[in-house]
């Protein structure tokens, strides 16, 4: 049975115990809201894989709320503490060689020699990782392969009965999911475009930072795949307001005005924050078969806002 749950000091106690006894729970971030378990639990995260509908060979992030976590997981360079300083709390993901003692961490790395670690900055999540008093492993609380949510009920319409506890802590403010470094190699390369911009790594690296293409067939990081975002309504993207059809519900961005406007001020970030919840909105409305959206600046978190929308219009 599934329960949301307002937070507060009782469903925080509640939820902490789920998480102890190798439960299901989901919990607000500040990019999008996670489906976590004891990252320490194998058998409880073999639950998370089942609940998704998502292959085991996709790896979890953890998510900490101390730096002495973060050493129980991965052995962090000079390179990632810093990054971890500077941009922690916070929606950054760093990948790092993990730790090999603990072989319980296997499923969560789907058996790569790396770990994925983020200590995010909602207080909800937080105190929840903090009340289990152990690493928690989260994925986006949705089922592989659709939007990812971005408040209580987008997590309760894809997996009621999937999960043991729904915290509500409201909307997610950042609205897309972290961007995931890999720290592995020399050059700092994104693996995925999130809420932190690659413009404020490479001002506090003080160095270009790449952008990994990746390689569909291949993917380092399974958020590559082409086919990862997908609405139920066929998507256009870069698609202006001369170049709609009738049939096409229109999300907008800054003056080019729709049904719906990502940012009427055309503010990249505050179109983040409204992404995920306007698809949501758009392929469930039952006006117009189809979905266009309106050309997005490829700078601050609109980088995040392309990749995501590029999967989403992606016909394989
Ligand atoms: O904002 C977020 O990152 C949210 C919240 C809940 O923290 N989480 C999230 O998790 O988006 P998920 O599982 O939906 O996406 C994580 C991505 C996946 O594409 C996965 O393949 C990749 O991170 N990943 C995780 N661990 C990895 C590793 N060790 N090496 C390479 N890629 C990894
Ligand atoms: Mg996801």
């Amino acid at each position: 049975m599934t329960e949301i749950r307002a937070f507060n000091d009782e469903t925080l106690a509640l939820a902490a115990t789920t998480i102890r006894s190798g439960g299901l729970v989901a919990f607000p971030t500040e990019t999008v809201y996670g489906l976590g378990a004891d990252s320490f639990n194998a058998k409880a995260v073999t639950q998370i894989f089942a609940a998704k509908g998502r292959p085991s060979f996709n790896p979890l992030i953890s998510h900490i709320s101390s730096f002495e976590m973060l050493e129980d997981l991965a052995v962090p360079d000079s390179r990632a503490q810093a990054l971890a300083k500077k941009f922690w709390p916070g929606p950054l993901t760093l990948i790092l060689p993990r730790r090999q003692s603990h072989s319980a961490l296997d499923l969560v790395c789907a058996g790569l020699p790396n770990i994925s670690v983020r200590m995010p900055s909602h207080p909800i999540a937080l105190a929840l990782i903090t009340a289990a008093a152990t690493p928690i492993a989260a994925p986006s609380a949705n089922r592989s392969q659709t939007i990812s949510p971005t408040c209580a009920q987008h997590v309760a319409d894809s997996l009621f009965g999937q999960v043991d506890l729904i915290l509500d802590g409201g909307a997610c403010k950042i609205g897309v999911e972290s961007t995931i470094v890999n720290l592995t190699t020399k050059d700092t390369v994104i693996l995925r475009a999130g809420g932190l911009s690659k413009e404020a790594l490479e001002e506090f690296l003080g160095e270009k930072v790449l952008l990994s293409q990746g390689n569909p067939n291949l993917p380092t990081s399974p958020g590559q795949m082409l086919k990862h975002y997908a609405p139920r309504l066929p998507t256009r993207i870069n698609v202006t307001p001369s170049m709609l059809a009738e049939d096409e519900f229109y999300i907008g961005f800054g003056v080019m005005d729709g049904n719906l406007n990502l940012s009427p001020s055309g503010d990249t970030t505050e179109a983040a924050a409204n992404l995920f919840s306007f698809m949501h909105q758009a392929e469930t409305q039952t006006l117009h078969p189809k979905i266009a959206i309106a050309p997005i600046p490829d700078y601050g978190l609109g980088l995040a806002i392309n990749d995501r929308i590029k999967r989403a219009s992606y016909q394989g």
